[in-house]
């Protein structure tokens, strides 16, 4: 499995003495060779700038067992791919988009009655409708039908992209589509609402939370991309913009939490500066490449998966 992975894309670093490993506890290592799904695999539900969705199946392989680590922790969640793909029985998810984390939390305590609520605005979908939705402000409405406020936008956009002005408003034009908005199924809330009822759902900054991981926990950390061209972002999910020193910034959080003794993975672009801040970890470039941006501004990229463990050790459970 891991070895397809390997196989895939050019090892930057393979065979580097990595420090870290000496930090993973015996229990971790005794543990090491089961599979790493503790549920079925269930899609995500919402799109998302810089989801993993098509990646999933070929980052999966660098994920530890499931009964490898304690808790699964995804601080910059997004759209979840890789823990709806894993289906952790622990998880800690978080992301500092408010409305995305209601939207969860919604969901996982109330899934059919937001799946009502789609019906609604499936019913009524047109452009004047969905620009009326638009400028409804969030806060007077119920959490619930932020919630659905949300999937819905979320799925009759253009192109499905999250994004905000420098206020936080959501601002992105009505998509017009043949079939309409592909809002989910019942049956697929119902199994996400199974899924993140296990989960701690909280709203809240990714330094924050990775403070509150543990020795033996696993962090998946897939931060905004830095910068394509000088300091142009082009994934808008928050008000604050995600620059080159909090790239920085996340590479300090990654040794803190490898000092720790935690499992870390991290997703990023490819490109010198983020391989520099990693130096001493494990690196795998994927033989894959993704066209960031909107507005016809498109940038290709290619990612690359930063381990403190290396990837095909911890696999076959001979650390
Ligand atoms: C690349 S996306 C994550 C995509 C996700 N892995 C998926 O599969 O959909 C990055 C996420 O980081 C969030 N984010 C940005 N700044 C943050 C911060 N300081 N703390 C926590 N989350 C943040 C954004 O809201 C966005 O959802």
């Amino acid at each position: 499995m891991i070895g397809e992975g390997f196989e895939k894309g050019e090892d930057l670093s393979r065979g580097r003495y990595v420090q870290s490993i000496a930090h993973i506890s015996k229990s971790m290592k005794r543990n090491l060779s089961m599979n790493n799904h503790d549920y079925p695999a269930v899609k995500p539900f919402l799109r998302w700038a810089g989801g993993k969705s098509k990646l999933v199946k070929t980052l999966v392989d660098f994920v530890p067992p499931s009964n490898s680590y304690d808790r699964y922790f995804e601080p910059f969640v997004g759209a979840g791919a890789l823990f709806f793909h894993i289906g952790p029985s622990k998880a800690v998810l978080s992301d500092l988009n408010t409305d995305l984390i209601n939207c969860y939390q919604q969901v996982a305590k109330h899934p059919e009655e937001v799946w009502n609520l789609l019906q609604v605005h499936r019913e009524f979908n047109n452009k004047e409708y969905y620009y009326h939705i638009r400028s409804q402000k969030p806060e007077e409405l119920k959490p619930i039908e932020q919630a659905a406020r949300f999937i819905y936008l979320n799925k009759a956009a253009f192109n499905g992209i999250y994004r905000v002005n420098r206020q936080g408003v959501f601002n992105v034009p009505y998509g017009p589509s043949f079939k309409g908005p592909a809002l989910p199924k019942k049956s697929l809330l119902e199994a996400v609402s199974d899924l993140l009822g296990r989960a701690n759902l909280l709203a809240a900054d990714y330094q924050e939370v990775c403070e509150s991981a543990k020795r033996d926990d696993f962090i998946y950390l897939d931060p905004p991309y830095p910068p394509t061209n000088g300091t142009a972002c082009f994934t808008h999910y928050t008000a604050d913009r995600f620059n080159w020193d909090d790239q920085r910034e996340v590479s300090k959080v990654f040794r803190n939490l490898d000092r720790k003794g935690c499992l870390v993975m991290m997703s990023n672009s490819d490109r010198k500066e983020i391989r520099s801040m990693f130096q001493g970890y494990y690196m795998q470039r994927l033989n894959v490449t993704r066209w960031l941006g909107s507005n016809g501004d498109r940038f290709k990229v290619h990612e690359i998966v930063v381990t403190n463990y290396n990837p095909r050790e911890v696999r076959n459970g001979d650390q």
